[in-house]
Order: C-alpha cells, then structure tokens, then sequence
C-alpha cells in the first residue's frame, strides 16, 4: 500500500533503504558474528541528515515527524534488527529532553545529537526495576547547587556508544513514581562508569551494558526540565512516542524474513517443483503476509496519532507494539520453518531474524506490560452500549 504514502514518506524510505541496501546488508552478518558496533552504518545515516530526524528544526534536527521516523528504522530492520536499534535508541534517549526539558537543556544538547556527533542512551531499568519502572534504586539526592546520583542501571542499550545518558533516578524513594527525577549526564563525568556487556541471542552488534554511578556530581542546571518529580512523567511520555518505533523495528525485521522466505520458496525445488508451488506453503505465506499489512496499518496510524497531536497514545502506542512486535516473532518463526533444515544453520541469513525479533517483544515494556496498559485505557475509557 505505498499508494497511500505522501511524497515526504517516499524521500524518507528510499533513502533509507538505499543506506540499508549499501550499507547494512553486506555487514549485518558479520557484525551479528563479531558484535562490533554498526560506525560505517551511523556515519551514512549522519552524511544522510537521519541521526536527527525526530529533533525539531529549532535544536538542529529535520522535525521529520513519528512516520517518517517509523518508515526508515523498517527498512534499515528489514535487512537488519541490531542496526535499527543502534539507530533508533538515540531517539528513546533524546525524547526525555525534546518532551520534558528546558529551553535551555534543549538548546545545549540537541543539536549534537541531531548532527550525530554525539549519541545517547536511555537509562531507566534497574537489575531489581524492569516493569515496575516506578521502584528505582538508584537516589539522586539534593548537595549544595546540585545532586548526587548514586546506584546501577542494568540494560543500558547503546551504554558504550554513547556520550550523554538520560537517567532516572529517585530524589524520594517513599513517594514512588513521584519520586522519580530525570538527569542528562556526559559521559567522563567523575563516577559515571559504563560496565559489564550483556552478550545477548539476537542484535549482537548492539553494546547493551550496565551503567554505575558512584556519587556522579550533577548541576541543577541538568535536573531534567528543572523540576523533581517530574522523572517518571517524562519517562513515560518517552515511551509512548518510543514504542510506535521499537514496533517499526518489529515491522521491519518481519518484512525482512518474508523477503527471504518468498525469496527461498520459490527457488528450493522439491518433489520436482518450487516449494512455493505448494498450497500448504502459499497458506503460510499468505498468512504471513497479512499479518505483516495489518502490523504496517497499525503502527503507522500509532505514529500519525503522534505526528497530529493526539492527546493520550498510550493505547494505540502500546497495541503497535504488541502486534508488530508479536508479528515480527510469528513470521520470522515461520520463515525458519519455510527454509527447513537450512533455516536452522546460520549459514542462512534467517535464524537471524527470529533471533532480533525475540527482544522487540521484550524491551521498551514487554507485550505483557503494553497488554496491562491497553487493558487499563479500556477500562477508563469505558463503553457505550
Ligand atoms: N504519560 C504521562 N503520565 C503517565 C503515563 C503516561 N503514559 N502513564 C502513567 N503516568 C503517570 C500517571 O498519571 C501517574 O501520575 P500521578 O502520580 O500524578 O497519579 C503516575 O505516572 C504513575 O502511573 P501508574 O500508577 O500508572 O504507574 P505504575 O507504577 O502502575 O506503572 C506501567 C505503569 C505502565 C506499568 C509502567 O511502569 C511501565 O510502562 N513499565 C514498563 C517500563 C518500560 O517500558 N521499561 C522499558 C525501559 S526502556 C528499554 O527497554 C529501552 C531499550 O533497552 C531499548
């Protein structure tokens, strides 16, 4: 349905998948194997202008909007899951400051962040708070003209690529979610230390580390939109705009495995003919690609919700996530099925995609956390019988 996309979505997608088609495809495999971080990939995305995109024009960025933003993160997907992360959680770090920050925290970081000179990172979860955002660890407390940040972040994706951390920390941890108080800190800062790397299944070029903070010294003046209290708003509002790309990704790696399975089907000759010649084979793609429209339709009307001001997304945010990224498993799962013996070895670029697609269910709030927020937005909004 590329019919139904405007002539600014059609820029943003072709060069998008011009830089995934020259750029990600001949090292995605290699990355995968070696875990190096994608620098030839965020350095064509940089030239590209695509490393700002979602910032607005006033900091330095293109204002593209949530679309645009969900369209090129699914081509770069689509050839390959790691590499979309690395790009697109710069915009999970940045949206804090964009949503929450103050005029002059915007004007101090993201303009280097929109050029792409400096990358972010989002450090919220904690070894003991995952889904339960709200119970951090980590305290923040009041000395002199600033703060004190003292705790363990766990899960800081893009932890060792990048040089300013959004963070969230509580300045009182009996007040609970109202607490909770974002920061920006550089890294270098004294006692800001990145640490151990997860070696994960799936997007292996992706540096996902725990971060420590040994009494790193923070000034007022980086207290995030000037106010305590506000940390657990700003991180939720980030979220709602963020899930709408982790689905994009979702959607991305989906499409990618449906590529190559009606790619292989139709080559893999047996019984003396194409495997794709097989209705049994035509259901499983079909069904495939259904699922794979329908993910499409839901998480770009999630992102124009977004882009027209709509005033609660959590739940069409929240309902992108859960069926782009459930679709993106269901396929990529199938697809290793349609490749048979072969789907299984890594000689086949395809046990790849099922093993990217497993975070999307994960991160960003899994699918049983979106399910909760869903639910919940069902039950306010009621019904009209
Ligand atoms: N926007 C603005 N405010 C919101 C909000 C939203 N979407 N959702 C909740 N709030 C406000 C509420 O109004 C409430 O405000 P008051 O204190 O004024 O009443 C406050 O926040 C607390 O809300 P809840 O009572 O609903 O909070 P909760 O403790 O029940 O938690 C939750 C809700 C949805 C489960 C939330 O904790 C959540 O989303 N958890 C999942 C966390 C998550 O997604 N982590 C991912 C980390 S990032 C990551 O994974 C990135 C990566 O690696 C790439």
């Amino acid at each position: 349905m590329d019919e139904l996309l405007t002539k600014d979505n059609i820029h943003y997608r072709d060069l998008a998948r011009e830089i995934a088609q020259k750029y990600v495809k001949p090292v995605a495999a290699e990355l995968d194997r070696t875990g190096e971080y994608p620098w030839s990939v965020i350095t064509a995305l940089k030239e590209a202008g695509l490393m700002g995109m979602w910032i607005p024009r006033d900091y330095g960025g293109e204002g593209a909007g949530l679309l645009n933003l969900c369209i090129v993160v699914e081509e770069i997907s689509r050839v390959c899951g790691g590499v979309g992360c690395t790009y697109v959680v710069n915009a999970l770090g940045s949206l804090p400051i964009v949503l929450g920050g103050s005029e002059e925290q915007k004007r101090k970081y993201l303009p280097d962040i929109a050029s792409g000179n400096k990358l972010i990172a989002f450090a919220l979860s904690e070894k003991d708070a995952g889904s339960d955002a709200g119970s951090l660890g980590t305290r923040a407390e009041r000395d002199g003209e600033g703060y004190v940040i003292t705790g363990d972040k766990k899960w800081t994706t893009n932890g060792a690529a990048a040089s300013i951390f959004t963070v969230f920390a509580t300045v009182s941890p009996e007040r609970g979610t109202r607490g909770v108080t974002g920061f920006i800190v550089e890294r270098g800062a004294a006692g800001f230390e990145v640490g151990k790397r997860e070696d994960l299944m799936g997007i292996r070029c992706v540096p996902v580390n725990e971060t420590h903070f040994k009494g790193v010294r923070v000034a007022s003046s980086d207290l995030l939109g000037g106010k305590e209290g506000q940390g657990f708003k700003h991180a939720m509002m980030t979220l709602d705009v963020a899930r709408p790309f982790v689905a994009a990704q979702g959607l991305g790696i989906a499409r990618g495995a449906l590529d190559h399975a009606l790619e292989y089907t139709k080559r893999r000759q047996q019984f003396g003919q194409s495997i794709a010649s097989f209705q049994g084979i035509q259901f499983m793609l079909a069904d495939m690609a259904t699922q794979v429209e329908a993910a499409r339709h839901l998480v770009y009307a999630a992102a124009r919700a977004v882009d027209a001001g709509v005033k609660d997304v959590s739940k069409i945010s929240a309902m992108s996530k859960v069926f782009a990224t459930d679709t993106a498993m269901k396929v990529s799962t199938d697809a290793v099925q349609l490749f048979g013996g072969y789907g299984y070895s890594r000689e086949y670029p395809i046990e790849k995609y099922m093993r990217d697609a497993k975070i999307t269910q994960i991160y960003e709030g899994t699918n049983q956390i979106q399910r909760m927020v869903i639910g919940r937005a069902l039950i306010r909004e009621g019904a009209s019988v």
